[in-house]
């Protein structure tokens, strides 16, 4: 089965990261030695992918109490306090970041001891996160057959895959799922401008699996869906509101409408440490901005002409009214999300 394929692997006082900003022509991994390094990584692209980094940001509180280790409780509390906030500021859009990093917080505080009991601790839950992601992810998979016939024509935007995730992914994780139980599929992967996650990423997870794919640009889905030849869509996600609308990387936005006007269905998979229950829609979720040279530039070169102006948001939020189901560790919620989402979140499914 599938695991050929490791983002990232915890060595006992460090965090090796797969670099992703070189894939896919060079395969070689950063280690991390302190929850700073973890947060320039992150920050830096060299970990990605919602899950990926919540995971990460896990570890990096690891390392963080293993810092504080010979301190005594209070410290080693207050030190954690610290590194979990500089980790959260590391890229704002994915709630998995400060997910991991509170869910590290908690464990902390319910562990009884000093700096190096609450260090050994971190390192379990941390692992157990890494575990329990790669479960959530295989279960989405399972739980997405239901809308994944023979046959189908799926269109994906980004990379929603093992590297995006601990393992297996989300929205790769459906259509690994799908081929594994035997069904005809062909992936249409967007090239994901500008940081080319599709072309780079996806491309290269797909043709691994054996699956099916064609790579085209991002302008080029409508064409696509007009002829016939895709027939769905499925996408991952960085923070899910209230009421379902969700952000996910830049560009989910216009396939979601595009699905729409050619009556497509449009899935959203992702875990439910995805859902932001605190924010009734998507309106309020904090939208990275990305440096201009990945509009300016391509492989180092100037492409655009000096002196204009860049706007590069990393993401956008598609409105629950475009999304057909969100497929979860607990099975595809239906629209209404506001019933459905809290339904799933009461169920208790994600929780370790
Ligand atoms: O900027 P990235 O590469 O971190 O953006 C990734 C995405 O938008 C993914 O679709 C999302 O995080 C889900 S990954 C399972």
């Amino acid at each position: 089965m599938h695991q050929d394929v490791e983002t990232m692997r915890w060595e006992g006082d460090r965090l090796w990261l797969l670099d992703q900003t070189r894939l896919p022509h060079v395969w070689e991994g950063v280690s991390c030695r302190t929850a700073d390094e973890v947060a320039t990584a992150i920050r830096d692209m060299v970990v990605r992918g919602a899950p990926a980094i919540g995971v990460s940001a896990a570890f990096g509180m690891a390392l963080a109490a293993q810092a504080a280790a010979g301190q005594p409780r209070a410290e080693a509390l207050a030190q954690l306090a610290a590194a979990g906030q500089r980790l959260c500021h590391a890229r704002p859009t994915a709630v998995n970041l400060a997910w991991g990093v509170a869910r590290m917080q908690a464990i902390a505080e319910a562990t009884p001891g000093e700096g190096a009991d609450l260090a050994a601790a971190l390192v379990r839950g941390a692992e157990a996160m890494l575990a329990e992601d790669v479960r959530i992810n295989r279960a989405i998979g399972q739980h997405g057959l239901a809308v994944m016939p023979d046959g189908a024509q799926v269109l994906t935007h980004c990379n929603a895959g093992a590297l995006a995730t601990a393992g297996y992914g989300t929205a790769l994780g459906v259509l690994r799922a799908a081929h594994a139980a035997g069904r005809s599929l062909h992936v249409w992967v967007d090239e994901t401008r500008p940081f080319w996650q599709g072309a780079r990423l996806t491309a290269w997870e797909l043709v691994q699996a054996g699956i099916s794919a064609t790579l085209i640009t991002d302008s080029m889905a409508g064409h696509f869906m007009a002829r016939g030849q895709i027939d769905r869509v499925v996408v991952g996600a960085d923070r899910i509101a209230a009421n379902g609308d969700t952000a996910n990387k830049i560009g989910t936005y216009g396939v979601a409408v595009l699905a729409a006007h050619h009556g497509l269905p449009f899935y959203v998979a992702a875990p439910l440490s995805t859902v932001d229950a605190g924010l009734a829609h998507g309106g309020l979720i904090p939208i990275e901005e990305r440096p201009a040279e990945e509009l300016t530039h391509v492989q180092g070169r100037r492409v655009a002409a000096e002196g204009v102006r860049v706007a590069n948001p990393g993401f956008d939020v598609t409105p629950a009214a475009l999304i057909s189901g969100i497929i979860t560790e607990a099975g595809v919620l239906l629209p209404p999300f506001e019933t459905s989402i809290p339904a799933a979140l009461r169920s208790g499914a994600g929780k370790a």
